[in-house]
């Protein structure tokens, strides 16, 4: 799910970088789109660093394939993929073509072809918006649910003081939270969150490993900053991009990351423990690459660094420290049983053999566990829905401490 932010042609469109950086600083994944005349005024390589993804500046560019799910029609795939549309600058011959239903470019068959909210950030000279065209076809939007941000009045580029000026991007960006209904209820907070799997070395081309992907700490460190709160992110190996606007530790080993925990937990008013952290490592790593050899090989492990236990003995008074059990048998009672011995506040157990649940896929299905035997199980849903449902059950318990 992400946002579109549609830029039009107008001499504030420099201001949607700026936008976009305060959209990901809120967990947002943004997809941007340009009309002509935008890139006529900054070059989609500017977005697409910002963004990290491609630029979409026409309409017959990329009849590409399509991601499962979606379609391959690409203003349709964006169209169903946004969360919200959101236009700024927008320039008076955009807010025309959207009051006409014309669609003769991506911005604009995107938002014909959404049902997520528009919002539109017009700006221009202050002639054009006070024209009664222009009046007309704001009143037509805002008749049919387009929400506006009203242009300020002051200073305009072209010279001429009066109304037309593109409204302060925190205004905008305000806009879209609250179309999207973000919540603020982790302002005060801090999550210290891990993901991912943990490498521990064998010799210098080997490690043991697992096969967590990341994704649900990923996830938790996107809910978070939705809600608004401060995440430390500290990740074993993955693929994924962390979102702008967190603090992200990057490390191999199970030791690596028990240090890089115990330094952040200080910190941390809620500490997410989703890495799936190897239980051994090898008792001696061997310095030079091990050969093949005929017959068997035997490895001596110990075990690792118990993460878990490490912050249990840490913790301040205050803290909430929620736990993952990721298994394959006797899943809730496993999960019982750590909760417990590790003194957690909530585990969150899941099956990782279900299909549709645990690493690598997008989904996951998981029940809570809470200490006073409470347990909520959850249907099938998305790694950051599912975050989103455990940091419910973290400000319920937080109200109630
Ligand atoms: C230097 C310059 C600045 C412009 N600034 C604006 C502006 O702020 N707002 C606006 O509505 N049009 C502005 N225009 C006119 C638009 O670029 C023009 O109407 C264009 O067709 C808009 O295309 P678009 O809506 O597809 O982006 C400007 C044109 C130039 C040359």
């Amino acid at each position: 799910m992400r946002i579109a932010l549609g830029v039009s042609g107008g001499i504030a469109a420099y201001k949607a970088a700026e936008l976009l950086r305060l959209l990901q600083d809120r967990g947002l994944e943004i997809q941007v789109v340009m009309t002509r005349a935008a890139q006529e005024f900054v070059t989609p390589l500017t977005f697409a660093a910002l963004s990290g993804r491609r630029v979409i500046t026409g309409m017959f560019e990329n009849p590409g394939e399509a991601l499962p799910g979606e379609s391959a029609i690409e203003h349709i795939a964006v169209a169903q993929g946004a969360e919200a549309v959101v236009i700024a600058p927008a320039t008076a011959d955009v807010l025309a073509r959207l009051a006409h239903g014309i669609a003769d470019d991506f911005l604009t068959t995107l938002a014909l072809a959404t049902r997520a909210p528009v919002i539109v950030a017009p700006s221009m000279n202050v002639n054009m918006w006070e024209h009664p065209a222009t009046q007309a076809n704001m009143a037509v939007l805002r008749e049919r649910g387009v929400q506006v941000v009203e242009p300020g009045a002051g200073y305009l580029a072209c010279g001429m003081t009066g109304s037309g000026r593109m409204a302060e991007v925190l205004e905008i960006a305000e806009s879209v939270f609250r179309a999207l209904h973000l919540r603020d209820d982790f302002e005060n907070e801090t999550l210290l969150v891990t993901a991912g799997p943990t490498h521990e070395p064998l010799d210098p081309v080997r490690y043991l490993g697992n096969r967590s992907s990341g994704k649900m700490g990923f996830a938790f460190a996107q809910a978070g900053l939705r809600r608004r709160g401060r995440v430390l992110l500290v990740s074993g190996p993955t693929h994924l991009e962390a979102p702008s606007g967190i603090n992200v530790a990057r490390v191999e080993t199970a030791g690596q990351m028990a240090e890089a925990v115990l330094e952040w937990l200080p910190q941390a008013t809620v500490v997410i423990m989703t890495a799936a952290v190897a239980d051994f490592q090898a008792t001696s790593v061997v310095g030079h690459k091990i050969k093949k050899q005929d017959g068997t090989l035997t490895l001596q492990l110990r075990p690792t660094r118990d993460i878990l236990s490490e912050v249990r003995s840490q913790r301040r008074p205050g803290q909430c420290v929620v736990g993952f059990a990721a298994e394959t048998d006797h899943v809730l009672e496993n999960a019982a049983a750590k909760l417990h011995s590790k003194s957690l506040d909530l585990i969150v157990a899941n099956d990782v053999t279900q299909e549709g649940a645990g690493f690598a896929v997008d989904t996951n299905i998981a029940t809570i566990l809470f200490p006073d035997g409470r347990r909520e199980a959850l249907p099938q849903m998305t790694k950051l829905q599912l975050a989103d449902r455990v940091l419910d059950a973290v400000a319920e318990l937080r109200k109630c401490s």
